[in-house]
């Protein structure tokens, strides 16, 4: 792929790129936005360095992408409930992403992309790891990719958000519960590039429909080893200003605690996406 508008560095053989030449805080001309979008479908997830924007612009970066999705429970700045605060420090007990996931997994229609802007970072230390789900998928056996072919799993929240949030944020329109739950395929294909990606995380996913506890445990166990595979991941150290965007329907990523007691501190807004197919 060329890129004429910006520069995209990749940061690893299988994921991740760094981009230059674009001041987020600006409205994007069109061919700069479709080089970002082209850069986020060819490296899944993509970073870029010392942007300052406000949470009208951070938004207003989302909307290019499509809606802005509104979290099921986590609690939002008054009057913002598109923004998400990311937030660890002296006080936590435990940070927010520590485990492999995939955003709101358990949400019928998933997010498609989160877009991180963190203001404040402990150095060193706050990296987050970011894995390809196409490699993920690409490296299982023909058999194993056979037998989750038409495989679903389950994704459910409470265990997740009811620790973590109680119910602080407000019901979202439409919904019976603070704590969604869907069937999900175990392997979805990209609505864009057309490619197959793993999606079940540690974080979300219980249970693999039509199988018993003991067996869906165990292939669910191993799917989880097999994403923690180095040779899917990349690791991006942030400085105060940077910001990530992932694409949620073909990567996983895991934010490290190796802070405490410093402060990591940011907002995250994050774009709808469709129910996986
Ligand atoms: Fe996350």
């Amino acid at each position: 792929m060329s890129y004429e508008t910006i520069e995209v560095a990749p940061l690893s053989a299988n994921i991740g790129a760094e981009i230059s030449g674009v001041d987020l805080s600006q409205r994007l001309g069109n061919q700069t936005f479709s080089e970002i979008h082209d850069a986020l479908m060819e490296h899944q997830v993509i970073f870029f360095r010392d942007q300052l924007m406000d949470w009208e612009q951070h938004k207003a970066f989302g909307r290019r992408f499509g809606e802005l999705h509104v979290h099921p429970t986590a609690p939002s700045p008054e009057g913002h409930p598109e923004i998400l605060t990311i937030r660890g420090d002296a006080k936590s007990k435990r940070v927010a992403g520590q485990h492999w996931h995939t955003d709101v997994s358990c949400d019928e229609e998933p997010p498609m992309g989160s877009i991180l802007h963190l203001h404040e970072v402990p150095v060193p230390g706050g990296d987050t790891m970011f894995a390809s789900m196409y490699a993920a998928y690409e490296a299982l056996s023909d058999s194993m990719k056979e037998f989750l072919a038409d495989k679903c799993a389950w994704h459910e929240s409470e265990h997740v958000h009811g620790k973590r949030y109680g119910h602080k944020g407000g019901m979202r329109d439409g919904d019976e519960s603070p704590f969604p739950k869907a069937l999900h395929p175990i392997v979805r294909t990209h609505p864009v590039t057309g490619k197959k990606a793993l999606y079940v995380n540690a974080n979300f996913t219980t249970l693999i429909e039509g199988l018993t506890e003991k067996e869906s445990d165990v292939i669910l166990g191993m799917l989880c080893d097999h994403i923690d595979t180095p040779e899917f991941h990349c690791r991006f150290a942030w400085r105060d200003n940077s910001v990530a965007f992932w694409d949620n329907r073909c990567t996983q990523h895991k934010a490290l605690w190796d802070y405490y007691p410093k402060t990591r501190h940011g907002y995250r807004v994050t774009v709808q996406g469709d129910r996986p197919v």
